[in-house]
């Protein structure tokens, strides 16, 4: 049976009946909050190359864990920035080190309310900017990174860590850290493997969060951009390290490693919507040339759609306020605005409302978010209640 019987367009005549078929829907718990601390500061200093996203001071991180907690966000990914670095990146496993002692901090704040995360990595810590240590031939040690490595996931699980996270991609780092861990006590403490990570040109703003030293770049550690069997792998050797978590990064350009990564593996998976992701869509939303609540919302489903138990992004804690607000119906899904009462578009939102259909939003997303109803999706409208695109 085809056309004329077959019209999968019934299932989209109403934003109800829409609701009513999403395949995938987001959730305040499904999103996972990177934040970054930096000794030192008195208060928040902006990222300019990540508009709206700061270095908070060790006050101002307590007050954003806070607000994770009370979102209900899946969890927070702290990130420390040191004063001083070395060759060995010590200030990252000194228990009394920025990361360290903002961990603590933390968990005293928020408790077992909010899943406290960590980075295990050196490359915040180093004054060369490398995941791991440099041997004589200026090459980034696996072994002798692993040590280091091991000692700082029992630091910050001692700190009250209740998820490590291990970034570097050295050869063999979930094993080793899973072992110190054991034999420290620590057995109840998860490993998230950043098990596919790219060396990514996506990172570049995240360089400026963590005032990186890095010159040159990863490449002899992270993956190369055109392999996908060799994701698997990585997959299925941090599986068998006894990984409790997955991750693959960054997240948008990477959907099929994404999939590949959740159709073999029996744990969670994770994605990272990673700095230059977010920089994109806010570089452009400045511009006027994209919706930016609809692309921010049909991104992260992108990622959920593709298989993401959960997502690292940026925007968890403003779109889990958005959830909410629809959820309560006090947002902007509640504003039954027609398209005769909505504000006057932008001349960019005509051009973007013109390449497709002019009755419907060429980029609206056929999946909703949470259970509640979804905004409009009317492309003449402004973002209510965000700052006018300019
Ligand atoms: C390494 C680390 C990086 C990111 C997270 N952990 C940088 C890198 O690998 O170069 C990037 C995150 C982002 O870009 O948002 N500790």
């Amino acid at each position: 049976m085809s056309f004329p019987e077959q019209r999968p367009r019934r299932m989209r005549r109403s934003r109800a009946m829409r609701r009513l078929a999403a395949e995938t829907r987001l959730h305040p718990a499904d999103l996972i909050l990177p934040v970054f601390v930096r000794e030192g500061l008195t208060e928040p200093s902006p990222i300019s190359s990540m508009p709206g996203v700061v270095q908070h001071s060790e006050a101002s991180l307590l007050a954003a864990a806070e607000e994770a907690r009370d979102l209900g966000l899946g969890g927070i990914m702290l990130f420390g920035i040191p004063a001083t670095r070395d060759p060995q990146g010590s200030a990252g496993l000194d228990p009394e080190g920025i990361l360290n002692r903002s961990i603590r901090a933390v968990k005293d704040r928020v408790g077992d309310d909010l899943v406290v995360m960590s980075d295990l990595c050196l490359d915040e810590f180093t004054d060369h900017g490398h995941c791991g240590v440099i041997d004589e031939d200026g090459e980034v040690d696996n072994d002798a990174t692993l040590e280091l490595y091991a000692e700082m996931g029992v630091v910050q699980a001692a700190s009250g860590a209740d998820v490590v996270a291990p970034s570097g991609m050295m050869d063999g780092q979930v094993a080793v850290i899973r072992q110190a861990l054991d034999e420290a006590g620590h057995q109840h403490v998860p490993i998230l493997a950043y098990a596919a990570k790219y060396a990514s040109g996506f990172y570049g703003p995240f360089r400026e969060a963590v005032d990186s030293q890095l010159s040159g770049d990863r490449k002899q550690y992270q993956m190369d951009a055109p392999n996908r069997t060799e994701a698997l792998r990585e997959v299925e050797l941090d599986l068998a390290e006894g990984a409790d978590m997955v991750m693959v990064k960054p997240a948008s350009a990477y959907l099929d490693i994404l999939s590949d990564a959740v159709s073999i593996s029996d744990v969670p998976v994770s994605a990272y919507q990673v700095s230059g992701e977010y920089a994109m869509i806010e570089a452009a939303a400045a511009n006027g040339w994209i919706n930016r609540r609809t692309v921010v919302t049909e991104s992260l489903i992108a990622i959920r759609r593709a298989g993401a138990t959960n997502v690292l992004t940026y925007y968890a804690a403003e779109v889990a306020r958005w959830l909410r607000e629809e959820m309560s119906g006090s947002g902007e899904s509640s504003a039954r605005g027609t398209p005769a009462s909505a504000p006057r578009a932008t001349s960019a939102q005509r051009a973007q409302s013109s390449q497709g259909s002019p009755a419907q939003d060429p980029i609206q997303p056929r999946t909703t978010v949470a259970d509640a109803p979804t905004e409009p999706h009317d492309p003449s409208r402004t973002d209510a209640g965000f700052p006018p695109v300019s």
